[in-house]
């Protein structure tokens, strides 16, 4: 996309305020709370986020994450507004109608969906064609070139599924179709079907599909409640769909896995979970507040492989994954790393033969 030399600077500026946040900002206040406390990191909860929020560099650190977010949709939005790339015309001419829309015209989207403006966009991902376009942009900016290309969830499909002769790939929460595209190009023959309660992201998913020629079937509904054919996937995906769900959906969530698997079925959700830093974990928690994901603290703390094990699936563990390079990694834990990172990480399982 082409962007005014005003536009791409107000994208640098905030991706670069965003920067430092992650690697400058969170190391200092680390910094200042050892000099202060320690490693006296022991306390409950509560103290740690009392000790932590009177330390001098906790306000701008709690600003910054919240401002900046505001800052790229604005930012962001300002770039689709002004866009003159003629992107229409170049989609329109080089579609193959091969991907279809499944709309519901009798979707209900609930309360707690539309209620918070998830991620801080105004308007959510639901509400306009905007809403989608500006989500786009946004979702591969802020990922601060880890995501060119859609590296990160080429490495989710390369190192966290795999590889077999699946009939049936169902993406739970597919948005645009960003973690769709990549199942339909690694599995062709596969029917590759991407759920999502958003009509606009789901329109954006299929022009965008249509215009690297690939076949999907793109549909609007609940992916709690996806009323897909019982045991017929062989896959089932939900990249950084659970931690916007209340637990009550969640464990919904989880029943319609178990309806949809097929015998020996897979499972595989990428999300996040705690990772034992409290520091860390703490600045995660707060994350949720701060960035207007209510849900994603109490689902890390809920018990998710139990969950999956109540409705009958096998093997389940969560395992960390890297998004720099090695993707999911053997087990629960993280390299090493001084900078704010998103504690991601993979679920999986399957269901018994
Ligand atoms: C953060 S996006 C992730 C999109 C995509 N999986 C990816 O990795 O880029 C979460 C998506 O889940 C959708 N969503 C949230 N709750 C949903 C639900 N219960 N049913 C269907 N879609 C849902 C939202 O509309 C949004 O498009």
């Amino acid at each position: 996309m082409t962007l005014s030399i005003e536009n791409r600077a107000a994208l640098d500026f905030v991706l670069m305020l965003r920067r430092r946040w992650a690697d400058t900002l969170y190391p200092r206040l680390c910094a200042q709370y050892e000099a202060r406390f320690g490693d006296a990191m022991s306390g409950s909860p509560q103290l740690l986020a009392t000790r932590v929020h009177d330390l001098a560099g906790y306000a701008g650190f709690a600003w910054l994450e919240r401002g900046s977010q505001k800052m790229l949709w604005r930012a962001a939005k300002d770039a689709i507004e002004s866009r003159n790339d003629g992107a229409g015309a170049v989609i329109r001419a080089s579609t193959v109608e091969a991907s279809t829309l499944e709309l519901d015209p009798e979707l209900d989207l609930p309360d707690w969906y539309t209620d918070w403006d998830i991620h801080l966009q105004p308007g959510g991902v639901w509400s306009s064609t905007v809403a989608a376009d500006v989500y786009e942009l946004g979702a591969k900016l802020v990922m601060q070139g880890d995501n060119d290309d859609y590296r990160f969830h080429r490495l989710f499909l390369e190192t966290a599924i795999p590889p077999r002769q699946y009939r049936r790939i169902v993406d739970l929460g597919c948005g645009f179709g960003k973690s769709t595209w990549l199942l339909k190009k690694a599995y062709p023959r596969a029917e590759v079907v991407g759920v999502d309660f958003s009509e606009p992201c789901l329109r954006l998913a299929v022009r965008r599909a249509n215009a690297q020629g690939l076949a999907i079937r793109f549909r609007q509904a609940d992916a709690a409640d996806t009323r897909l054919e019982a045991g017929t996937a062989s896959l089932l995906t939900a990249t950084m769909l659970v931690h916007e769900l209340p637990l009550e959906v969640l464990s919904k969530l989880f029943e319609e896995t178990a309806r949809l698997l097929e015998p020996g079925g897979l499972l595989r959700i990428l999300d996040f979970q705690f990772t034992g830093e409290p520091l860390r974990d703490l600045a995660m928690r707060e994350h949720g507040l701060r960035n207007n994901e209510p849900f994603m603290p109490p689902m890390m703390a809920a018990d998710t492989v139990g969950m999956a094990r109540a409705v009958g699936l096998r093997n389940v563990r969560w395992t960390a994954f890297d998004e720099r390079t090695a993707g999911r990694m053997p087990a629960l834990h993280w390299p090493r790393r001084t900078e704010w990172h998103f504690p991601w990480a993979v679920l999986e399982a399957e269901k018994p033969v």
